[in-house]
């Protein structure tokens, strides 16, 4: 009895939490964003602002405004990066995500490319303005809001955040969506223990910051994995080290930190590389890579027709915070060390894949962290 009595404490706080997500709500967040199945659709502007593009909100939002123009929510679609990739894989599967205001079926127009993931992609639906506080009324100078105060969880998040990766099967055949994780953020942070401890996604990617006025709001800038403060909070490296006869063995684990999900998390070629050598011998680094890996199976569609899907194969990454047991990796240096150097790195994509994209080791690779292992002598053999 005992042992199961916090159990059910906590999922009795569980379903209150989605309860308190869906009862008095104007909206349902969890429709508002469809997984890459089709775009977003914003409607018609709000009648007391007259238009819903992210230059007109910033007529009086000027610091949100601000904020959210050094985003990569303002960049999804113009970002170099995605393009590079957009470039092999056009399809209209991105495009509903990273041109969320295009049409079906077009080349996203110039309006819905300088969008990007904008101020109504989040807040706007037929006509109603959707804030996460109170509901406004139009008589304030301003304009109305109806108060969405699911708009503070992650399952507002989810719906662009976790999704599946599609299945093409070709000409006269169609893309669906299959049922492996292209990005899995979302399910990572409900496993977590910030999920256990009502830590929401805009706890950590929208901080309160304090306006010129004096006013709070929340950050609008949506720091990620380009945000170094955000990213040396993310994990910890603990490791020591022995020097035998011959060599010297390392033993490192890399721990999470103040994070809600996997390390790294978001697009599937995230990686990290903890990098350990012995002295200045840094060229002959051994390194631990942490990432997804998958491979491609021929399978069906719902038609019976062949087509090509990816299955991931391996997750070599730091696991969400009260998730799993982490074992530390043991390293053999081929010399007796007086110190060991580590430095632990998030990156974009592998190396072969940034160079096959034309971008350089540093667009690509920032080291987050860096240290020494003192060296004990241990038992000679
Ligand atoms: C990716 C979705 C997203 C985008 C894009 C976005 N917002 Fe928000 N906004 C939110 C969320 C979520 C909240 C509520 C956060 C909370 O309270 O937990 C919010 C809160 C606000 C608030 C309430 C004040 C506060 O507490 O911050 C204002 C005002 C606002 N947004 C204006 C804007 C404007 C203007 C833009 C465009 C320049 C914009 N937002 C773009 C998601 C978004
Ligand atoms: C004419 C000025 C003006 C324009 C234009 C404007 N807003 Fe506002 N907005 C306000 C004022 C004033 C408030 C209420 C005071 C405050 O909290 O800043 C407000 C409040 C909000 C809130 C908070 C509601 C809540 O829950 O507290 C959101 C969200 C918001 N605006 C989004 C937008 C978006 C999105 C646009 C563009 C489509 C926009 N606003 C355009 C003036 C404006
Ligand atoms: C309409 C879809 C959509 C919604 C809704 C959305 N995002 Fe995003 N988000 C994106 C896309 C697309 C990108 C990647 C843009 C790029 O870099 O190309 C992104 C990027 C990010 C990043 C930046 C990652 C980095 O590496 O810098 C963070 C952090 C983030 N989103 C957090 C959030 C949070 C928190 C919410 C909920 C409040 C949210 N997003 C809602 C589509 C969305
Ligand atoms: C307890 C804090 C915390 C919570 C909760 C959290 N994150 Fe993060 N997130 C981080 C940290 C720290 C990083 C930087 C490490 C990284 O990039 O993997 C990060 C990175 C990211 C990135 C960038 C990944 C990359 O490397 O490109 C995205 C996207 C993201 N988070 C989305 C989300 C979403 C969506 C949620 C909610 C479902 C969420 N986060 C919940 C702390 C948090
Ligand atoms: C369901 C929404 C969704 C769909 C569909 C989608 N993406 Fe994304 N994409 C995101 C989010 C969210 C992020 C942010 C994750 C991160 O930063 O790690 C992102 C990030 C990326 C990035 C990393 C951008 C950067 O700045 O490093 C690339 C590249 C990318 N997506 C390419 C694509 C391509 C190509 C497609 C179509 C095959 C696609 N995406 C489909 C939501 C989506």
């Amino acid at each position: 009895m005992r042992a199961t009595l916090p159990l059910m404490l906590t999922m009795v706080v569980a379903s209150l939490g989605a309860a308190v997500a869906n009862a008095s709500d104007p909206v349902d967040v969890r429709a508002m964003f469809h997984r890459g199945d089709r775009p977003v659709r914003v409607g018609s502007a709000p009648r007391d602002v007259g238009a819903d593009d992210a230059a007109t909100c910033a007529r009086c939002h000027g610091e949100i405004a601000a904020e959210w123009r050094a985003s990569q929510h303002a960049i999804a679609w113009s970002d170099e990066v995605f393009q590079a990739a957009y470039a092999v894989e056009p399809m209209q599967f991105c495009r509903n995500c990273h041109a969320p205001r295009a049409r079906v079926g077009r080349v996203p127009d110039v309006f819905s490319q300088a969008e990007g993931v904008s101020c109504a992609v989040c807040h706007v639906r037929g006509g109603h303005l959707y804030g996460p506080a109170r509901a406004l009324a139009p008589t304030r100078g301003a304009h109305a809001a109806e108060a969405a105060v699911a708009m503070r969880t992650s399952a507002f998040c989810e719906g662009c955040h976790q999704f599946n990766f599609p299945a093409d099967s070709g000409p006269g055949g169609e893309v669906y969506g299959t049922d492996e994780p292209m990005q899995n953020t979302h399910d990572e942070w409900a496993m977590s223990s910030a999920a256990r401890e009502g830590t929401h996604c805009q706890d950590c990617h929208m901080p309160w910051v304090t306006s010129s006025d004096g006013r709070r709001h929340r950050s609008h800038a949506f720091p990620g994995g380009s945000d170094r403060a955000l990213l040396s909070e993310a994990v910890r490296v603990e490791g020591s080290a022995t020097r035998t006869a011959r060599e010297t063995v390392v033993r490192v684990a890399v721990l999470p930190g103040r994070i809600g999900h996997s390390f790294p998390t978001g697009d599937l070629f995230r990686r990290a590389e903890l990098r350990v050598w012995a002295d200045d011998d840094r060229a002959h680094a051994q390194t631990v890579a942490m990432a997804r890996s998958f491979r491609t199976e021929l399978e069906r569609d719902p038609h019976g027709r062949p087509v090509f899907v990816r299955r991931e194969s391996g997750d070599t990454r730091v696991p969400p915070p009260g998730v799993g047991v982490i074992t530390p990796t043991e390293l053999r240096l081929a010399t007796r060390a007086r110190v060991v150097h580590w430095a632990l790195d998030h990156m974009l994509m592998p190396s072969p894949m940034a160079a096959s994209q034309g971008f350089g080791e540093a667009r690509v690779r920032t080291t987050i962290a860096e240290g020494t292992l003192t060296v004990r002598n241990g038992d000679t053999p």
